[in-house]
């Protein structure tokens, strides 16, 4: 499918009542497919809406331009978070779902990160997959309670220990309830990353209300 914001996307209904509906963000090279298998994994039955990043880097798709490994364009991440923005919003009225848990990986779990930073109620929650710090200078985000699970790898070349720590703090500073994980992995995903992000859904699953007049989040108690 292509929107009126000219993403591509693909967009799978949910199939039960109260599954969360889950935000695909692929890593760099990526496209619209690549993580619905994942989705699937981590939360049966949940409505997935999974768009294609619009910039390439020599053909490959990312959600933003950077100027070198881990260097971002960072006017160009706030520019593509407010589109990102806006293509969720559009996709909510257009396919009838409440706003979704982002499930981002590498470059797609950073876009994740700014658009929970610049826009908070675009998301009802997020999955970070070896994520960075997107913004050297942040806008002061209210999260109020929302549900962020960060899962680092031990030994991930690409996403220092520190860095992943420092967007942990930030998170949790504008009021998310962050639970960050590390798992023996590097920057791929393994199969704890899927397990622990099952059960983490599972707990957010039990507790993020979805009224028809909006989404209400409340404190997940995993840790
Ligand atoms: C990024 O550019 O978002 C990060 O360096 C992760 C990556 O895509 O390699």
């Amino acid at each position: 499918m292509m929107d009126d914001s000219s993403f591509v996307y693909r967009f799978e209904p949910g199939s039960r009542v109260g599954a969360p509906p889950l935000l695909l963000l692929h890593g760099t090279g990526g496209d619209e497919n690549d993580l619905l298998q994942l989705g699937a994994m981590i939360s049966r039955g949940s409505a997935l809406l999974s768009p294609r990043g619009r910039v390439l880097e020599h053909g490959m798709p990312r959600f933003f331009r950077r100027l070198a490994e881990g260097v971002f364009d960072e006017e160009d991440v706030r520019k593509r978070a407010l589109e990102l923005g806006a293509f969720v919003e559009s996709a909510r009225q257009r396919h009838g779902i409440e706003a979704p848990v982002a499930v981002g990986f590498s470059n797609g779990a950073n876009i994740a990160a700014a658009l929970l930073l610049i826009k908070p109620d675009a998301l009802a929650g997020a999955v970070l997959l070896r994520a960075m710090v997107p913004l050297s200078d942040p806008p002061r985000a209210r999260l109020d309670g929302k549900p962020v699970l960060i899962l680092s790898g031990q030994a991930d070349p690409i996403v220092p220990a520190g860095n992943a720590a420092r967007l942990s703090a930030l998170l949790s500073d504008g009021g998310a309830n962050v639970v960050h994980k590390t798992v023996p992995a590097g920057h791929q995903l393994s199969e704890a990353d899927v397990r622990l992000a099952r059960e983490w859904i599972a707990g957010v699953d039990a507790q993020v209300a979805y009224p028809s007049t909006g989404v209400q989040c409340q404190k997940s108690t995993m840790s």
